[in-house]
């Protein structure tokens, strides 16, 4: 008995032994042999040496550092990629892609690397980073009012070269001038002028995308299926973009901004409670961000609520102030609330720069402040009462650090069909909601803490908020709303998260997945799953007898 327990005992040893070099023993040669892969595809222009750093290399930890834009993925214990490659031509992108997957590597894509949950950066198996910020060539066309700019390319980088050439154009995009392009145009992107003009994906009219057969394709050889899907639907799960053709919005050459913060001593409701019946039915000329946080009043420690509103009005400060108190007087807009500027000067001043900061800051690529944050979304259908708000206030000073962030939708938004791309949050909204938590310390203790924030305050927001599904932005990435764990390709769990970010335009988005890229090549924690096959069955055979 005993030598024959000793004896299996050994076996197993060994074989486990033998399991775990094995283990070893395939991913550093398989990274050797995808290496090798890698060079194979090297073109003599254009070396694909230089792209390549493995942790052995003196500048890895600064390269993959580089990027990080949430400090909460800038820990020892954050999975670390086994090589970046730091593409400088399309070609050493089409090696990545052939070369990934003839090696059964997992590959994330990054551009700016201001995913909130470092999807384009971190992962749970053995993963290399496709980096794409030496891509960021930007070409615009004043004459054709359109502009080719490269995923690589941050926010900042695009508004500076479009107003360099024009001072009558701009273009709908985020607020925060150094998001990349790749991930920001590609899940959608929203700033101050999407009630004039909706989202980036509302204007782009071409794109450039390696896709899983390492095929370079624009909008004519990719289709308007695929075409449709990297506009909203994220490129993550469909290829790798490379550059986006976007048509310039028309923006007059004085704009004004105001920056107005009340707290609730000052009538801060009865003001947020204008603002929720008018916010989306505003001239659209007009968007008025509104925050809600918490600060301390007096000496003794005691906390009040603040509303703060930001506005962007196309226009001059003489028509804002009439706009104002003709559909929103509870505020008292001053024309000395206000501040006559050009547009690129609004992009700073909404980025809390002075106004007269030299505009070349918007070319800096080193973010003006890192925390570590956490972000959630909602959807608010219908204004908040005053007792609405009354609770919401009580909550936010009982958690303190909680900041609400609402972003009013109507003018454009509400025309655009929901099928239109797969943003699908469109008509019937009238702002999203932003729940943002940032903090500057360590640790797994202090993280969960604040991450619990975050998580009990969209538990309290229930009420005011979407239903079935609790609709989210797909951008504001949050993998509360449910994983598709990495490696796998359930649909169900894909349909989890799917629902809440793309509502009907999933079953699309899984289609063109299932077509373009059907073992599921393009992957992560929240991609577009493949139909699963018995799905695929019965869609081909729909298919055939349509046909
Ligand atoms: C400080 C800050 C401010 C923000 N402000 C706004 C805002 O005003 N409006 C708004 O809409 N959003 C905003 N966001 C969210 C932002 O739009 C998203 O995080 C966006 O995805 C970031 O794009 P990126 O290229 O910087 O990120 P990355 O982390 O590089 O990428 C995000 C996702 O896109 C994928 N991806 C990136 N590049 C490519 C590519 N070339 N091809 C295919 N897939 C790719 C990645 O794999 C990842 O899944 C903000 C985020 C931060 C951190
Ligand atoms: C690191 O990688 C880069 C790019 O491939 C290369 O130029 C450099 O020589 C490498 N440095 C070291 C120390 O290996
Ligand atoms: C660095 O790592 C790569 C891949 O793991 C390997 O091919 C190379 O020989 C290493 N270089 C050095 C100097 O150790
Ligand atoms: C990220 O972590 C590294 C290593 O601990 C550290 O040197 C670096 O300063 C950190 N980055 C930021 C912005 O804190
Ligand atoms: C708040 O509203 C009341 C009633 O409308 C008004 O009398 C008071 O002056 C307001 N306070 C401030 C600071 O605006
Ligand atoms: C903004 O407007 C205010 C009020 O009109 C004015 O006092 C201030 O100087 C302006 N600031 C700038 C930077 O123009
Ligand atoms: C966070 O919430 C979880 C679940 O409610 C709880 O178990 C945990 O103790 C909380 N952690 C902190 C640090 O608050």
């Amino acid at each position: 008995m005993g030598v024959l327990r000793q004896a299996i005992l050994s076996l197993l040893a060994i074989f486990l032994l033998s399991m775990s070099w094995q283990a070893f023993g395939s991913s550093s040669s398989s990274s050797g042999s995808f290496i090798r892969c890698l060079l194979s595809h090297s073109q003599p222009c254009h070396p694909i040496s230089r792209a390549i750093y493995t942790p052995n290399n003196s500048s890895y930890s600064s390269v993959l550092q580089a990027y990080i834009r949430n400090l909460r993925f800038n820990t020892s214990t954050t999975n670390k990629p086994f090589l970046i490659l730091t593409a400088l031509h399309e070609s050493h992108i089409q090696a990545a892609v052939l070369c990934a997957q003839k090696h059964n590597m997992q590959m994330k894509i990054r551009s700016g690397g201001h995913d909130y949950e470092g999807v384009s950066y971190v992962s749970q198996v053995v993963f290399f980073i496709l980096d794409m910020f030496n891509l960021r060539s930007i070409h615009i066309d004043v004459g054709r009012e359109t502009a080719w700019v490269q995923a690589g390319a941050t926010l900042g980088e695009v508004y500076y070269r479009i107003a360099e050439k024009s001072k009558k154009h701009g273009f709908p995009a985020g607020v925060c001038p150094t998001v990349g392009v790749g991930g920001h145009f590609s899940g959608g992107g929203y700033g101050n002028m999407m009630r004039k003009y909706g989202l980036s994906v509302d204007n782009i009219v071409d794109a450039q995308l390696v896709d899983v057969n390492g095929r370079l394709l624009d909008r004519k050889s990719m289709g308007e299926d695929l075409f449709w899907a990297i506009r909203g639907g994220g490129g993550a799960s469909f290829g790798v973009v490379i550059s986006y053709k976007i048509k310039l919005v028309r923006v007059p050459e004085t704009v004004t901004v105001f920056r107005v913060a009340k707290t609730m001593e000052e009538n801060a409701t009865d003001i947020v409670h204008g603002w929720m019946n008018v916010a989306d039915k505003l001239d659209n000329n007009l968007f008025i961000r509104l925050f809600l946080d918490v600060v301390n009043i007096g000496t003794h420690g005691k906390k009040t609520g603040r509303a703060t509103f930001v506005a962007l009005f196309l226009g001059d400060s003489e028509k804002l102030v009439s706009v104002m108190s003709k559909s929103f007087p509870e505020m008292g807009l001053k024309k000395s609330d206000c501040n006559e500027t050009s547009w690129l000067q609004s992009v700073l001043f909404w980025t809390n720069f002075p106004l007269g900061t030299a505009n070349d800051v918007l070319l800096s690529r080193t973010p003006q402040t890192l925390n570590y944050l956490k972000r959630k979304s909602d959807y608010v259908k219908n204004p908040i009462s005053k007792d609405g708000l009354e609770v919401i206030w009580k909550r936010l000073i009982e958690l303190k650090a909680v900041i609400l962030k609402f972003y009013p939708y109507g003018g454009r938004m509400g025309e655009i069909p929901a099928e239109e791309t797969p943003f699908p949050h469109r008509a019937g909204n009238l702002a999203k909601i932003q729940y943002a938590v940032n903090w500057n310390e360590a640790g797994k203790e202090v993280t969960d803490y604040y991450i619990n924030l975050t998580r009990k305050v969209y538990r309290y927001m229930t009420p005011f908020v979407s239903k079935n599904p609790r609709e989210a932005y797909f951008n504001y990435k949050d993998l509360d709303l449910g994983i598709n764990h990495n490696g796998k390709n359930s649909y169900r769990e894909g349909r989890v998260y799917g629902i809440k970010y793309f509502k009907g335009n999933f079953n699309r988005l899984v289609k063109i997945k299932t077509k373009v890229d059907p073992g599921n090549f393009f992957r992560n924690e929240q991609s577009i799953p493949t139909l699963p096959i018995h799905k695929q069955i019965k869609l081909n055979w729909c298919l055939q007898s349509v046909v």
